[in-house]
């Protein structure tokens, strides 16, 4: 899968793509992951790339023509794309759902947004999905782009083995994980639960189902309706 990304502040992106499985779905040749600076795309000498909201207002705008130039660029150069996909916090709430369904594209583009957001003519004619990462407003929407690559990426077929499956996460069976144990068997003084060192697969599948169902229930009921 190929993930592009058009960003204000490019260099926001650059530490997530480089660690953990992020990297390794990179290294196996199963996620390309390429940034764009939207101020190469800039008006004039000085680059610019925003400018004042009509009808007055707090906030700059980015102006339409770069972002209209970018992404006919970046476009043509990636052979098209499946979806053009702006990051917004007035979008439709980005989920576990979206993120496997993304991770089964060929190629997407991802715009992020800055100050007050993006001309509405650019998401009129060329964005394709928005999606917000939640009810709170980021400076940029470069955050909000590589925590959509991180959930995505992880999906992609091939980027987990076993021991970090993604069929055991919260939300990919529509409820929230159960809570997990390690070593010691005793922590001062508090035990792991008898259950889980019983060695009885049905009955830890059982427990697990149980407090996974519990969690839900008083933390996210509306995973359940
Ligand atoms: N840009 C700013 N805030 C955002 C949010 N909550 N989700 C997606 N993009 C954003």
């Amino acid at each position: 899968m190929r993930i592009d990304i058009l960003a204000v502040i490019p260099e926001l992106l650059s530490g997530p793509l480089q660690h953990s499985i992020l990297q390794r779905a990179q290294d196996k040749g199963l996620l390309e992951v390429y940034v764009y600076d939207l101020k190469d795309f800039g008006l004039g000498k000085h680059r610019q790339i925003d400018d004042y909201q009509y009808g007055g207002g707090a906030g700059m705008v980015l102006r339409p023509e770069p972002l209209a130039e970018a992404i006919r660029t970046l476009k043509q150069q990636a052979g098209g794309y499946d979806e053009i996909i702006y990051l917004t916090p007035d979008g439709p709430r980005f989920n576990q759902s979206t993120a496997n369904q993304l991770s089964l594209k060929r190629c997407i583009l991802l715009v992020c947004g800055h100050y007050k957001g993006i001309d509405q003519r650019i998401r009129d004619v060329f964005i394709t999905m928005e999606l917000s990462i939640g009810d709170f407003v980021l400076s940029g929407g470069e955050i909000a782009a590589i925590t959509v690559v991180d959930a995505v990426g992880r999906l992609i077929p091939g980027v987990l083995n076993d021991e970090t499956s993604a069929l055991t996460d919260s939300f990919q069976d529509g409820l929230l994980a159960p809570p997990v144990y390690t070593r010691p068997a005793n922590f001062e003084g508090r035990e792991v639960p008898e259950v889980l060192r019983s060695g009885h697969e049905a009955n830890i599948d059982q427990w697990r189902y149980e407090k996974a169902m519990e969690k839900t229930k008083h933390r996210r009921p509306d995973l359940l309706e």
